[in-house]
């Protein structure tokens, strides 16, 4: 593919990533957001759901880019695809420590308006106990944070000059950590479901066939049946 049509396809995979975002402030703008029976759940939720399917999409991309030699070029898309994933889970934190959690965000902005930023911290101090109080009885919160943790990890190493700092083959092993954070997220999802509730079950299936190929391809090239077949930035390969 020409460098070209990469520099396009770039320009559309971030504004389909950044549209969730922009479509969520539209509706906070033109007061739909507002007519929502609970609007925090309904942002918590949507953030949610897109940190995970951004997640999905950007494990799918090595299977499908394995399928034909000249689809190497998926791979400039994986950073870009995991960069989105921690946006959306980075604006479901804030949502929950912002919004849940009872963080007075009026006196907060109050305070910011008359010169005292440190109101920022104040307000976050108020809530700290009941937000650890939180987290230490519900074992959902707790997957999610560690899911969120690993993002982080991937996120902060995610530059090329930070991979060749450490090395391949530890970047490799780190960055492979992206399926647990996934696993994580899956389990995070099921937790907080009532019981009987089956909605997690599209995701978790997607998640089981993308392990299965992953799992399947490190097998193949243990046994040599797989070679590798794209040259093209081969430090990235997880
Ligand atoms: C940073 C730590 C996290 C916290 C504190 C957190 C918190 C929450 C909360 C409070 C809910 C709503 C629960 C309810 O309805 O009672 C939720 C739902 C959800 N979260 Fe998280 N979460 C975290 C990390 C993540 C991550 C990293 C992902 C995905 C990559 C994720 C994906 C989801 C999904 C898919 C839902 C359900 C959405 C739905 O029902 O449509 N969460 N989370």
């Amino acid at each position: 593919m020409s460098n070209r049509a990469v520099v396009w396809l770039k320009i559309i995979v971030h504004a389909l990533c950044l549209l969730p975002a922009l479509w969520l402030l539209d509706q906070y703008h033109n007061g739909s957001l507002a007519m929502q029976a609970d609007p925090v759940n309904y942002i918590t939720h949507f953030t949610g759901d897109w940190a995970l399917w951004l997640l999905l999409a950007d494990l799918a991309i090595t299977p499908i880019r394995r399928l034909h030699t000249s689809l190497g070029w998926m791979v400039r898309f994986r950073r870009m695809v995991g960069l989105y994933v921690f946006l959306y889970a980075t604006l479901h934190l804030l949502t929950y420590v912002l919004l849940f959690s009872g963080y007075d965000m009026p006196a907060a902005v109050a305070g910011l308006r008359a010169g005292h930023p440190a109101e920022l911290w104040t307000q976050l101090k108020l809530i700290w106990p009941s937000m650890v109080d939180d987290v230490e009885k519900r074992r959902f919160i707790q997957v999610g944070l560690a899911a969120y943790v690993i993002l982080l990890a991937l996120t902060a190493t995610s530059p090329k000059r930070v991979m060749r700092a450490m090395g391949g083959k530890n970047w490799q092993r780190l960055h492979r950590l992206i399926y647990v954070a996934g696993i994580a997220a899956c389990i995070h999802y099921w937790w907080l479901v009532k019981a009987g509730v089956r909605t997690p079950w599209k995701v978790t299936a997607v998640l089981i066939v993308l392990l299965a190929l992953r799992l399947g391809y490190s097998f193949r090239k243990r046994i040599g049946v797989e070679k590798r077949t794209v040259r093209a930035e081969p430090l990235q390969e997880r």
